[in-house]
C-alpha cells in the first residue's frame, strides 16, 4: 500500500484526530523505526522506541469493518514484536472511542492513564486521550 492509499483510507476513517497527509505516510513508511502491516482496506503503525513499541494508527476503512481485519493486523504487529524482544506496546485512543477501545481490550490492552483535553477537535471542541498499554 503506497503513502497515497493509506491517506485516503485514513481520511474516510478520521475527523478526529485529524487524518493524516500523504506527506506524513511517506515520511513514516521511510522511517526505519516503523513497522508497517497492511491489508486490502486497511492498515496498522508501530513506531519502535527501545524495549517499546507505539501504535502510531490503525485504521479500517469503513466498508471492511467488523470482519476481524483490525484484529488481524494488531495480531500480526505484536508477533513481530514478539519476535524483536520488544517488551511493551501502547497507545492513546480518544476516550469516546468504543469500537477501538474494545479492539485493544479483547486483545489484552489495559487502561494506564487518562490525558484529559488531550486532542483539539475541529469547532475547538477538546477530547481526552486514554493511555492503554499491553506487556508482551
Ligand atoms: C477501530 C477499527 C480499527 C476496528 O476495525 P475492524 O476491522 O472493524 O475491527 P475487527 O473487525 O477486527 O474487530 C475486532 C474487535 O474490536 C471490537 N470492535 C470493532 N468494532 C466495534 C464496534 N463498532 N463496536 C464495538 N466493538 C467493536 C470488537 O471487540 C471486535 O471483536 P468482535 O467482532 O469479535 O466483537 C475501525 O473501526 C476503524 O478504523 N475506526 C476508525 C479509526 C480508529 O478509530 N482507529 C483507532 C484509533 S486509536
Amino acid at each position: 500500500m503506497n503513502p497515497a492509499e493509506m491517506a485516503a483510507i485514513h481520511a474516510a476513517c478520521f475527523t478526529q484526530p485529524r487524518p493524516w497527509s500523504e506527506a506524513e505516510f511517506a515520511e513514516l513508511s521511510a522511517s526505519p523505526q516503523c513497522i508497517i502491516q497492511t491489508a486490502k482496506l486497511g492498515f496498522a503503525i508501530i513506531r519502535l522506541a527501545g524495549p517499546e513499541a507505539e501504535l502510531l494508527t490503525i485504521a479500517v476503512h469503513p466498508e471492511a469493518r467488523r470482519q476481524g481485519l483490525a484484529r488481524s493486523l494488531l495480531n500480526a504487529l505484536i508477533t513481530d514484536l514478539n519476535s524483536r524482544n520488544c517488551e511493551e506496546i501502547f497507545l492513546e485512543v480518544v476516550d469516546d472511542n468504543t469500537p477501538a477501545i474494545q479492539l485493544y481490550q479483547s486483545a489484552g490492552f489495559e487502561n494506564r492513564a487518562i490525558r484529559k483535553d488531550y486532542y483539539n477537535g475541529p469547532n475547538g471542541q477538546k477530547s481526552s486521550a486514554l493511555v492503554m498499554r499491553k506487556l508482551l
